[in-house]
Parts: structure tokens; C-alpha cells; sequence
């Protein structure tokens, strides 16, 4: 099928309340995974893009892989802008073929938050493309963090719903206590779940969780025993995003936990097989691998046979 606006799948999610994953790809190799996945899980997906993998990959390029492989999958696939700061990128992705771009404007104050985010939602709705915003500030909280400093990067509902009147924009990405990357927390997880149901109360419109990967021990354990120096890493427990669904979280960011999985697997098969030099023997137990993970995902996000019941 075509590619789909992210809007018709995180509405559908919303209204049914369970979450989609949002996994990040640069190549080939990622994107074919995540779709082989989500069809056999007949789940909808969304696969995205940061301007980190644009520049890697180029734009156009990147476009045609995941619009050719959304046209063979039997399942509502969406293209989105992941973190979008550059008003040129933005631009250059809707007109390009991405059905949802991210305004990152969380680092902003307020008013030019709203003022950047307003623009690009004009823009981007006038060509039929969804916009995710931000707002908060995405930071791992620690034990020995006050809590006024807490919630002063904490998304605030009342901020969140003025946010969403001044912007338009379609869905909202929250600041609960997660941040990017596999080194989330250095003691016990702290999140402010609660937060999320109190956000929903006065937004209605689909959440988004980024930073939302597990670290799982076994996917860590696997890269270094093969020599990987992942140190420290330490992510969000399965139960804390499975709670954080139920609460309004819509869209489930991974990028990390599929990192560890296709390094992990290359490192692998490296170490067992001196002689290889076909690359392609190479990646395909790393796709294996990522699309394991893109699997599990869906299974927790709740997505699993979801993309047949939507509204056609
Ligand atoms: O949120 C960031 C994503 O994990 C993408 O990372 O900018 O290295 O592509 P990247
Ligand atoms: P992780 O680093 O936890 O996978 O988060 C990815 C993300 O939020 C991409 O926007
Ligand atoms: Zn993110």
C-alpha cells in the first residue's frame, strides 16, 4: 500500500488506545526489517528518519527505499521526519514524500516553540503531511535531582494544552523522564508515568515517547561478549512503557535497542567467521536480529493485528 499520513495510524492508535513503534532507520537494511516485521505482525509502523540519517543516506534515496518497501507491505506504513530543527530539511522532506515531520522545538522558550512549530504546521498541512511537536525537556531523572528542578523539565499539562490550542499540530512528544541513547539512567529508572494521564486530560491528541528503549541485559550482554564496551547502559523497563501506553502514550520511539541488536549480530558473526566476505552474509543475521526486536516491540506496544482493523 502507499505511504500513509502518521496521522491516520496515531489516530486510530488513540482511539483504540494502544501504541505503534516508531523505529529509526538510516539504510536498506533497517527499513526492510521493521516492514517485514510489522507485515507479518500485520501491525501498522511508522519508520523514521533523524536529519543525522538524511545527510548519511540522502534524502531521495531514502524515500524511494521505504515508499517501494511500504508499497509491497500489507500494512499502514508512515514516513516521518524524526527531530526536525532545520527549516531547509523539513521543507525539503515534505516536498520529498515524508508523510510526517517532527518541529523540534523543545529547546526553545515558549513563544518561539509555538511560533516555529505554528509555521511548519501551516505548511505541512496544506501539503496533507501530519507534525509532531515538542514540549519539555527529554532528560533521564536522577535520584539526587530537586524536585523543582524535575519539573521544571518535566512536560507541564497546562503548557502542553495552551501549546496544542496556539499550534495545531497533531501529535504531542512528552517529557516524563526519558532521554536518548542506552545510558538513561545511572541508579533506578524514575518515571513520572502519572504525568502522562494528566498531559492526555488536557491534550486528547496522540503522545508520543521518545527515548523509550529497554537496554535489554541479554541485547547488551550479547554485543560484549564479542568485545563491545557498552558500559553503564541501563533503559526504560518493559512494564514502564507498557504503563505509559495505557496512560495516552500513542507513538514509541526505538532507535537504541535496535543499535545494540544489528552490532551485536555483526560483531557475532564476525568473531565466528574469520572467512567471510560476502557482506551480505553479514547483514542478514543482523536484520534477523533487528527484526526480532521490531517484533517484540510490537507485541509490547499492543499493535500486533492491528492494521486490519483500521478504518479503510
Ligand atoms: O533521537 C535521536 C535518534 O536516536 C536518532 O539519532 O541523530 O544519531 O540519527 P541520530
Ligand atoms: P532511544 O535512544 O531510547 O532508542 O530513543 C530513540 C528516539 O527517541 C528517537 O527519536
Ligand atoms: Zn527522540
Amino acid at each position: 500500500m502507499s505511504l500513509v499520513s502518521m496521522k491516520y495510524i496515531l489516530d486510530d492508535a488513540n482511539a483504540r488506545g494502544y501504541g505503534v513503534g516508531a523505529f529509526n532507520v538510516n539504510d536498506l537494511e533497517f527499513a526492510k526489517a521493521v516492514i517485514a516485521a510489522a507485515s507479518e505482525a500485520d501491525s501498522p509502523v511508522i519508520i523514521q528518519a533523524s536529519e543525522g540519517a538524511i545527510s548519511y543516506a540522502g534524502l531521495q534515496p531514502l524515500v524511494a527505499i521505504v515508499r517501494s518497501l511500504a508499497e509491497q507491505a500489507s500494512v499502514p506504513v508512515a514516513l516521518h521526519l524524526d527531530h526536525g530543527k532545520s527549516f531547509d530539511v523539513i521543507i525539503g522532506c515534505i516536498r520529498h514524500g515524508f508523510t510526517s515531520v517532527m518541529i523540534d522545538g523543545s529547546h526553545l522558550p515558549f513563544a518561539e516553540n509555538v511560533a516555529v512549530t505554528r509555521k511548519i504546521v501551516e505548511i505541512a498541512h496544506a501539503a496533507g503531511v501530519t507534525v509532531e511537536a515538542e514540549i519539555g525537556r527529554l532528560a533521564g531523572i536522577e535520584d539526587n535531582v530537586a524536585v523543582a528542578e524535575r519539573e521544571a523539565l518535566l512536560t507541564d499539562p497546562m503548557e502542553a494544552k495552551a501549546f496544542v490550542e496556539q499550534t495545531g499540530c497533531d501529535a504531542l512528544a512528552v517529557a516524563i523522564g526519558t532521554s536518548h541513547g542506552p545510558r538513561k539512567f545511572k541508579g533506578e529508572p524514575i518515571l513520572a508515568i502519572d504525568l502522562v494521564a494528566r498531559i492526555k486530560e488536557q491534550v486528547k491528541l496522540p503522545l508520543v515517547l521518545h527515548g523509550a528503549s529497554g537496554v535489554l541485559a541479554d541485547l547488551v550482554q550479547n554485543g560484549e561478549r564479542y568485545g563491545a564496551r557498552w558500559g553503564g547502559a541501563k533503559g526504560i523497563p518493559d512494564d514502564a512503557v507498557v504503563a505509559a501506553i495505557k496512560n495516552g502514550i500513542n507513538k514509541v520511539n526505538i532507535d537504541t535497542d535496535m543499535r545494540l541488536a544489528f552490532v551485536a549480530s555483526i560483531r557475532e558473526t564476525l568473531a565466528n567467521r574469520p572467512e567471510l566476505l560476502d557482506p551480505r552474509d553479514l547483514l542478514k543475521p543482523a536484520m534477523a536480529s533487528i527484526k526480532q526486536v521490531a517484533a517484540n516491540k510490537m507485541k509490547l506496544f499492543d499493535s500486533v493485528g492491528k492494521a486490519s482493523g483500521m478504518p479503510r
